[in-house]
């Protein structure tokens, strides 16, 4: 989406907006030495660690690592798209917003309006055939043999989409651009010939709506025969997607403009207040297990849509409240399932969050075990979920032996990948010691390591130099980097990014990108610089680099800057003589990496007698 505006409005754009304005008429900010703070708006906390910056034009807090622009901020805080907040700050500043080739059907194709459109008026259409449609008493019969009371049906907007292959597109196929838009939202499907058909035929239709309540897919369940299920383990069977007569039991909507299955969850806009309340969310894995928890009163249970958990997902939820649930089967696949979850969760688990395990009964889903059971035995159920730390160790410990020497240092060595998982920080210290007391080990023996690089400085800890305790020397690439986002305009005396990108270092294609970035455009602040990032992996870290507190970043920095620079020069030219030396060992050099090589020794020998004590 972000790809129709061009990238240059956006730069700009964030050179003219100021991200303290825009923050401060929505969370008030108090001035702070050089920034601003403020308590948190993205979790609860009593002291503030949420910090704007004026010159950088970046929001950072080092409580819980929400960061971002002012376009960022908006469209976190007010849950804006990113169009709508790139067309806010737009308006502010009293710009319009300029649109690449094809602009005024692209504008509408962007911000996906036609399509949600389109979405609200097939959810009413579902809506009305399942009051209306001479065939919806089966899907009435099916969903009352569920136990699905017409409040809560109503509440959840469940419609039905009636057998045949265009009732959807008669409804609201109207002309050929909106049967092209129809198909676009994934409600149709374009044939070859070029005419449509429905997407969802004779199906039970649950509407899945975005964290702002917009309908931005469906689900549609196969109306089967209701006796024929409640053997619980016949309904896990048809998982199989062809199971079922009429095709996969759910149908999801595929991958639109509006929908991405990663990233969205269902019941989450409904839940949100619920959550709220309860400081908890519920993470279950179906729809019908959200619908019928919420018949039940158990109202701040989500389910992802048939995806593993993503750290998107996470992150979302967090936001939401402190305390995650995950809710998995009892059997083999469940605990398997539980298990993989883990290596998303840890990443993002830090200090103020939890996560939990609820393991159900073999055979039991959440909507059959409240069902059975009711609100009280569940919610019982629910106090006795196993937090995420005694879930790790008690696996593990299960697969060793702890009275034996070998066997506690199997636990060290299975425990090991896993914590340098997570963030530095307080439960991840605790997690060590919990680990050092089942072990017998020291904790300052311990082989886990302080944090790769990338985690280095993800908790508040790593930004404090005052704190206590060996601190690991910053690798001179993140140094380089921390110093280009505080500093853009120190990459104008750099000219050497092609040698620099031969370098075998970690982080170094990511400086070197940097480089090109800032370097390509002539006017830029540290937060326009990260929106160029915005759709990568590195996004995270730029923004914690930016915000870094490492000493070296509070000295002459343009002297730092181009020290660091040289270090870099001096390994990049170090490799080189190594890969050119060890090439001439094992086989042929030919004329230029002779020369080559030969200027590289020669400035060796140079360089050893500038500076004796390095060699
Ligand atoms: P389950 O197969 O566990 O079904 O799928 P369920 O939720 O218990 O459904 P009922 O009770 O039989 O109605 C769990 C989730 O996996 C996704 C759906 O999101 C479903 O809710 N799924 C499942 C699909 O997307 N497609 C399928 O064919 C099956
Ligand atoms: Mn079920």
């Amino acid at each position: 989406m972000a790809g129709r505006i061009p990238k240059q409005f956006i730069d700009e754009l964030l050179t003219r907006s100021d991200i303290v304005d825009v923050i401060d008429a929505r969370v008030p900010l108090r001035k702070a030495g050089k920034d601003y703070k403020a308590c948190c708006p993205f979790h609860e906390e009593k002291t503030p660690s949420f910090t704007v910056s004026a010159d950088k034009q970046f929001y950072h807090c080092f409580g819980c690592g929400a960061h971002g622009s002012a376009i960022g901020f908006l469209m976190d805080y007010e849950h804006m798209s990113f169009v709508e907040a790139v067309e806010e700050l737009a308006a502010r500043a009293g710009l319009t917003v300029p649109r690449e080739a094809g602009a005024a059907f692209e504008k509408d194709k962007d911000t996906g309006a036609d399509l949600l459109e389109l979405m609200r008026e097939a959810a009413r259409f579902y809506r009305q055939q399942l009051r209306e449609h001479p065939q919806a008493g089966r899907a009435v019969e099916y969903l009352k043999g569920r136990g699905i009371t017409g409040e809560i049906a109503r509440d959840f907007d469940l419609g039905f989409a009636p057998d045949g292959w265009d009732n959807l597109l008669r409804a609201l196929g109207k002309d050929e651009n909106t049967r092209e838009a129809l198909a676009r939202a994934g409600l149709v499907v374009k044939k070859d010939s070029g005419g449509y058909y429905d997407r969802f035929r004779d199906r039970v239709m649950f509407p899945i709506e975005d964290h702002r309540g917009r309908i931005v897919a469906f689900g549609g369940r196969v109306i089967d025969d209701v006796q024929g299920r409640t053997n619980a383990a016949d309904a896990a069977e048809d998982r199989t997607p062809e199971a079922a007569q009429g095709g996969p039991k759910y149908l999801n909507s595929p991958e639109t403009p509006l929908f991405h299955k990663g990233r969205e969850l269902y019941g989450l806009f409904h839940a949100r207040a619920a959550i709220k309340r309860e400081n908890r969310v519920l993470v279950v894995e179906g729809y019908m297990d959200v619908v019928a928890l919420a018949q039940f009163g158990i109202d701040f249970a989500v389910a992802t849509l048939g995806t593993a958990t993503t750290r998107d997902h996470l992150e979302r939820l967090f936001r939401h409240a402190p305390e995650v649930v995950f809710c998995f089967d009892g059997d083999r696949a469940g605990r398997e399932a539980a298990w993989r979850a883990l290596d998303n969760a840890l990443p993002v688990l830090r200090e103020g969050r939890q996560i939990s395990y609820l393991f159900l009964p073999e055979g039991e889903d959440p909507d059959t075990l409240v069902r059975k059971e009711g609100q009280e035995a569940f919610l019982a159920r629910l106090k006795k979920a196993i937090p995420l730390p005694d879930y790790l160790f008690d696996t593990l410990s299960r697969q060793v032996d702890l009275g034996r020497l070998d066997g506690r240092a199997r636990l060290v060595e299975l425990a090991r990948p896993l914590l340098s998982k997570m963030p530095i920080g307080v439960l991840r210290q605790m997690m060590l010691d919990r680990l050092s007391e089942l072990s017998h080990m020291e904790p300052g023996k311990l082989p886990v390591s302080a944090g790769n690089p990338d985690q280095r400085t993800s908790s508040p800890r790593a930004f404090r130099p005052a704190s206590s305790g060996p601190r690991e020397p910053p690798s001179v690439v993140r140094l380089a980097i921390a110093m280009l986002l505080q500093r853009p305009e120190l990459a104008r005396n750099v000219h050497n990014e092609d040698a620099l990108a031969d370098l075998d270092m970690p982080g170094i294609s990511l400086l070197v990108e940097l480089l090109r970035v800032v370097k390509a455009t002539a006017e830029m602040n540290t937060a326009s610089i990260i929106e160029n990032f915005s759709d990568s992996e590195h996004k995270q870290n730029l923004a914690k680099l930016a915000f870094w507190q490492h000493p070296a970043l509070d000295q002459d920095l343009e002297a730092e800057f181009s020290g660091v620079m040289s270090r870099l020069d001096e390994a990049s030219a170090r490799q080189k003589t190594e890969r050119l030396l060890q090439k001439k060992n094992t086989g042929e050099l030919n004329q230029a990496e002779k020369d080559e090589l030969a200027r590289l020794l020669s400035l060796k020998r140079d360089n050893s007698r500038l500076s004796p004590s390095r060699h």
